[in-house]
């Protein structure tokens, strides 16, 4: 009740209205817990950006947030991962301002625009998402919330945002309580296993008879070995250790893959020619 009636006065921040004398409001892009997220124009360059403003409600824990996020944005120079161009206390809340990335989040291009990943689509973007978590990695960093709404993806191109959650990759493996997010990088691994079932999902069409199987191992149809490195980033069979290492994998099954149908493709040219 007191939640709600906080989030009512806690007013989202209006079109054409200016932040710090500098950002005008264009359009809100989206609410987490932590935040709420604006495109904003720069008055001073006339150029657009992202603002995101903490959630009062969420002071303290928003404001180490965004500093966590500051900090490691400007340790991750990649075309890939948006620049931080400033942060700024202002009228008792902290704002990020970053680089706009073109595109939509994965989660929209499923739900709001119908794409669908067959097999080869969805390891082509894991692939993608991929490359940029290697170098993320080889910073000594986890992103740690490797979701659908925090991958961007526009014209062939793939950008990770959303940094709130980054930590430095621990050394000791402290196995044992709280696994979950632990800053290794066994835990972007098994996030992007989630990531790829929910690409593999947005193409699958339940069985027209009702029946329902046991599980997704089943209920997708997938190729072994494409099966294989979903159960092993999922760690349900040997744990990935690297990115690099799943790359090797895709690009052996993507290879395949293409291999097939170009063979597929010369079939029926053959057979094309003889009729
Ligand atoms: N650099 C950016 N470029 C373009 N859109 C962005 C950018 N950063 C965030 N967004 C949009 O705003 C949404 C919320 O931003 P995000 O950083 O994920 O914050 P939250 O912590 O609220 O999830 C994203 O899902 C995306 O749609
Ligand atoms: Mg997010």
């Amino acid at each position: 009740m007191f939640k709600l009636l906080y989030d009512l006065f806690e007013k989202e921040l209006k079109p054409l209205q200016i932040v710090n004398k500098k950002y005008e409001i264009q359009k809100l892009l989206g609410k987490g817990s932590y935040g709420l997220t604006y495109l904003v124009k720069n008055l001073e360059h006339n150029t657009y950006a992202v603002l995101k403003q903490n959630r009062k409600r969420k002071r303290s824990k928003g404001k180490e947030s965004f500093r966590n996020e500051a900090s490691m944005l400007r340790k991750l120079k990649h075309h890939s991962i948006p620049n931080l161009y400033d942060i700024f206390e202002w009228e008792d809340s902290i704002f990020l301002v970053l680089e706009r990335k073109e595109g939509w989040t994965v989660e929209q291009l499923i739900f709001e625009k119908g794409k669908q990943y067959d097999e080869l689509d969805a390891f082509t973007l894991l692939r993608q998402v991929l490359k940029v978590v290697a170098f993320i990695h080889k910073q000594g960093i986890v992103h740690l919330d490797l979701r659908t709404p925090n991958i961007l993806f526009d014209n062939n191109k793939v950008h990770i945002i959303d940094f709130g959650l980054a930590k430095y990759i621990s050394n000791h493996s402290n196995k044992g309580k709280n696994m979950w997010k632990r800053p290794v990088v066994e835990n972007d691994l098994y996030e992007l296993g989630h990531f790829t079932l929910f690409l593999l999902y947005s193409s699958f069409n339940p069985d027209p008879d009702g029946k329902k199987k046991d599980s997704w191992l089943n209920e997708l149809s997938l190729q072994p070995e494409s099966k294989t490195i979903v159960k092993r980033l999922l760690q349900l069979e040997k744990p990935y250790q690297s990115a690099s290492e799943v790359i090797a994998d895709i690009d052996r099954f993507l290879d395949k893959s293409n291999k097939e149908s170009a063979a597929e493709q010369e079939l029926f040219e053959v057979s094309d020619a003889r009729e």
